[in-house]
């Protein structure tokens, strides 16, 4: 900042003094500060939250792991509910009690609800459209572009939505890439 630049905010500041105090003058050097503000709560949280729902965990983590609500949205739980007599197929079996609770928990806790900052990266690379596969969500694939065909084909690894094959703490809700390990 040049010193004519420095001078006008001073003179500026003073001009302000008597109408808003000293804050409006202070905000100049600390404004990161202020935006942080803007950003209270669960928001900026960067894993995502573990499964906490005994009826999703032990109906939908039978075949596969349990997927945590937040990597995908509402809407996209919401068609995987709907097909659940084709789903991928399998047909999946459950009473209207079960599927009422997992309905609801998987709405409440979706991506589209959540703060965390792998959530806000995977509707923002959405758009409006809704996957019925986490694997299909462009963020999702980008992050795994490197990884050959071949790779997923592994006996270890056997799909690329076998997550915790790679991600040894994804039941934590932790996918950063240093934790990432591919499996020979
Ligand atoms: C009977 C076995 C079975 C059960 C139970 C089951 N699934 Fe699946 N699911 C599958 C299969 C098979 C696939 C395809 C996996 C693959 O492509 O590797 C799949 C894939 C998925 C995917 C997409 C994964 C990806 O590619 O990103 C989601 C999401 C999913 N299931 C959610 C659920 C939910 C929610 C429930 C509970 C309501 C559930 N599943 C229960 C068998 C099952
Ligand atoms: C074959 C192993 C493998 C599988 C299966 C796999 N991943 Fe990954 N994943 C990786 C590796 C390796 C990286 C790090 C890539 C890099 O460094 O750019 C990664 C990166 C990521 C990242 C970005 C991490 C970061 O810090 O930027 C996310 C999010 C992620 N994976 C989520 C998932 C989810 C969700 C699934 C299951 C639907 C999955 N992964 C399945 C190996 C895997």
């Amino acid at each position: 900042m040049n010193r004519m630049h420095k001078t006008g905010i001073v003179v500026l500041c003073f001009s302000l003094l008597s109408l808003a105090g000293w804050n409006t003058c202070l905000a100049d050097d600390d404004s990161h500060h202020g935006n942080d503000h803007r950003h209270p709560g669960k928001e900026g949280k960067h894993h995502l939250a573990p499964v906490t729902n005994p009826v999703y965990q032990e109906t939908c983590g039978a075949c596969h792991f349990a997927y945590q609500p937040e990597l995908l949205p509402a809407a996209s739980w919401q068609a995987i509910l709907s097909n659940s007599a084709d789903h991928f197929g399998e047909s999946l079996d459950f009473d209207d009690a079960a599927r009422n609770g997992i309905a609801g928990y998987l709405q409440a806790n979706s991506a589209d609800k959540s703060g965390a900052k792998r959530a806000v990266k995977i509707m923002r690379s959405l758009g409006s459209v809704v996957p019925q596969r986490i694997t299909a969500i462009p963020y999702i694939r980008e992050k795994h572009h490197d990884i050959p065909a071949q790779v997923f084909a592994r006996p270890a690894i056997g799909s690329p939505a076998n997550c915790p094959a790679c991600h040894k703490t994804a039941g934590q809700g932790i996918y950063d890439d240093d934790t990432a390990e591919i499996p020979r």
